[in-house]
C-alpha cells in the first residue's frame, strides 16, 4: 500500500516525520512530493499510489484520473473546496478533511492581523486597542469559536452569525447573536470572515455587507479569497477612507488594492495553518484516518457522501 504526501507547500518536517511513522507502523510506504512546480509532477507522482494526503493543493479531475489505484485522498485541513469531490465520487475515491486540527492556528492569526491594523500594520502613529471594540465572527465553526474565545480574552465584545448553530449555543457561550447579518456588520469595529467558499458565499462579502460597517471598520479574512467581491471592495474602500482590510489570501487582483497603504494587507502566503502545531495536528490526524480507513472501513470524515 503507498500513501503519498503532496504539497506544494510542505508540511513542518516534524509533521512528516510523523505522518511517516504512522504510516510504517502500519506496514504502508511513504511517498513524498514536495514543492511541485508543475502539475505534471503532481500526475506522475499520484499514479500508482492507493492513498494521497494533500495541504490546498488541488486535487482536479485530472489528478484523479491519473491516480488509477487511489482509494482515498484527505485534505490535511479544514476547507476542501480544493478537492474535486465529483470526480471523487464518480471514482469511487473517498475524500476526507481533519477539521479542528489546524483551527487555532488559524484562530490566532485572526487575533493578530486585528492588532496589526489596530496598530497601523506597525508604522509609525497612533494606533488603537482591542479592548471595548465589537468583532462580529462570520460562521461560528471550529475557528469561529476560537476566534471569540481569544476575543474575550483581549476584553472584546463578541457577536457571531451562523444560521447552522444553535443561538442558544453561541449565547451560552458568552456571544451575542444579531437577528441579521446585516445588523453585525453595522455594529462591529472588526468582521472575522470564517465561512468556507462553496456556490452560496463565493463573492458574498462585497459593498451590500462592508460598507455597513461602522468608522474605522476592519475586515479581517483568514478564510477564502473567493468569498470577497473583491471589485466591489477595491470601490468602497476608494469611497470610504476610514475602512481596512486585512487578508492571509492575497486577492486575485491585487492591483486592486495596491493603493491602500496601511488600510490593507496580504500574506505573502498564506499563513493561517502554518504552525509546527497545526502542521503535526492536521498531518497526523491525516495519517491515521487513512489507516483507520483500510484497516477498520473507518469513513467518520467523509466529506463526498
Ligand atoms: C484549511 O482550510 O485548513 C486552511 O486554509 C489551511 O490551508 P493550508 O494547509 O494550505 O495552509
Amino acid at each position: 500500500m503507498k500513501v503519498l504526501i503532496a504539497t506544494e507547500k510542505p508540511f513542518a518536517k516534524a509533521a512528516v516525520d510523523g505522518i511517516r511513522a504512522i504510516v510504517e507502523k502500519a506496514g504502508y510506504e511513504l511517498c513524498l512530493l514536495e514543492k511541485y512546480t508543475d502539475v505534471q509532477q503532481f500526475y506522475d507522482a499520484v499514479a500508482d499510489v492507493d492513498a494521497l494526503i494533500v495541504r490546498s493543493d488541488k486535487v482536479t479531475a485530472e489528478v484523479i484520473d491519473a491516480a488509477k489505484n487511489l482509494k482515498i485522498v484527505v485534505r490535511a485541513g479544514a476547507g476542501f473546496d480544493n478537492l474535486d469531490l465529483a470526480a471523487c465520487t464518480a471514482n469511487n475515491i473517498v475524500a476526507m478533511n481533519t477539521p479542528g486540527q489546524n483551527s487555532n492556528a488559524v484562530a490566532e492569526l485572526a487575533l493578530g492581523m486585528m492588532i496589526y491594523m489596530a496598530r497601523n500594520t506597525f508604522k509609525p502613529g497612533t494606533g488603537a486597542e482591542l479592548k471595548g471594540k465589537k468583532v462580529g465572527i462570520q460562521a461560528y465553526g471550529n475557528v469561529g469559536r476560537l476566534v471569540a474565545e481569544k476575543a474575550k480574552a483581549m476584553g472584546m465584545e463578541v457577536w457571531a452569525f451562523d444560521p447552522f448553530v444553535p443561538k442558544e449555543k453561541m449565547e451560552a457561550e458568552g456571544v451575542h447573536v444579531p437577528a441579521t447579518l446585516e445588523e453585525m456588520y453595522e455594529n462591529c469595529n472588526y468582521i472575522s470572515l470564517h465561512i468556507p467558499a462553496n456556490d452560496q458565499t463565493k463573492k458574498s462579502i462585497g459593498k451590500n455587507l462592508v460598507g455597513r460597517m461602522p468608522k474605522g471598520g476592519c475586515l479581517i479574512n483568514t478564510a477564502r479569497k473567493e468569498v470577497i467581491n473583491e471589485e466591489e471592495l477595491s470601490a468602497l474602500m476608494a469611497e470610504r477612507e476610514d475602512l481596512k482590510y486585512c487578508t492571509d489570501i492575497a486577492p486575485v487582483e491585487m492591483g486592486l488594492f495596491e493603493n491602500y497603504e496601511k488600510r490593507f494587507f496580504a500574506t505573502p502566503k498564506k499563513q493561517g495553518a502554518e504552525t509546527a502545531e497545526a502542521n503535526i495536528n492536521a498531518g497526523l490526524a491525516a495519517a491515521n484516518q487513512i489507516v483507520n480507513f483500510f484497516v477498520n472501513g473507518d469513513k467518520k470524515f467523509q466529506v463526498n457522501k
